[in-house]
């Protein structure tokens, strides 16, 4: 195997072996689940996120695209990235998918709100660390949220719209997710572990993964939530690298 494609498998296994955590105590998913999550206790936990999604599409995103070292670094990204900020317009971005499960969930998304989740300092702090992050950093950073979809979103979709009546269509940020990311974190895994060449390189991708995953929604969303998990980015990768035809003498 190539240095870079035992890079990518020391990558999927670092991210698999995060769903294997246990969850801390209370862990609202968990509970959620369950069935057994208040609707203002989700209202709070899901709207307490906007600040920090919102800061994904307005920092994270458009940072990966300006410092893209090359027109087809630029491209491949694209192609993960223009989803979010909505093809067609805005009816299709992701973070109107957000508001809309936001408000079925009762949660108030007025502007005025919307205006206040980016000022909270947790928010700040984050822009903050966003903006300090190398082109590589921020790679790392984009592939861990392309691998919660995967991975917690299909459980999480069937038990919102279990525990709170909502319908598939308020669901939809998640069931997307589900589907969606595992594509794109495949693309993601690909670019990281071709531009990560040095030691050095590849230590900070994995310190920037750790990093990330004890942070906010990331460590919540990224232990053993459920034993139904069973997407897995290493069988994944396994399989395709011994499965391929062998050639007849
Ligand atoms: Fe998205």
């Amino acid at each position: 195997m190539d240095d870079s494609k035992s890079f990518e498998l020391a990558l999927r296994k670092q991210i698999d072996a995060k769903y294997l955590r246990p969850p801390a105590a209370g862990n609202p998913f968990v509970r959620l689940v369950a069935g057994e999550l208040p609707r203002a206790d989700c209202q709070e936990v899901y709207g307490g996120m906007l600040g920090s999604l919102l800061t994904f599409n307005q920092v994270l995103l458009p940072r990966l695209l300006r410092n893209a070292p090359s027109v087809s670094h630029r491209v491949e990204l694209m192609s993960v990235i223009a989803p979010e900020w909505g093809t067609t317009g805005p009816k299709d971005a992701h973070p109107t998918f957000f508001l809309e499960f936001l408000r079925a969930l009762g949660v108030d998304v007025s502007a005025a709100m919307m205006a206040n989740a980016l000022e909270t300092p947790e928010v700040r702090e984050e822009a903050r660390y966003l903006r300090s992050l190398s082109q590589l950093e921020l790679l790392a950073r984009i592939l861990v949220g392309e691998t919660l979809g995967p991975k917690v979103f299909a459980v999480l979709a069937e038990a919102l719209q279990k525990t709170y009546g909502l319908t598939p269509r308020a669901t939809l940020y998640f069931t997307l997710h589900a589907h969606r990311d595992k594509k794109d974190a495949d693309i993601l895994f690909g670019i990281v572990s071709r531009e990560a060449r040095t030691d050095a390189e590849q230590r900070s991708v994995q310190r920037v993964i750790d990093e990330s995953y004890d942070y906010g929604r990331y460590a919540q969303y990224g232990c053993a939530i459920s034993d139904r998990i069973d997407y897995d980015f290493t069988r994944l990768f396994d399989r395709r690298r011994t499965t391929r035809p062998v050639a007849r003498a």
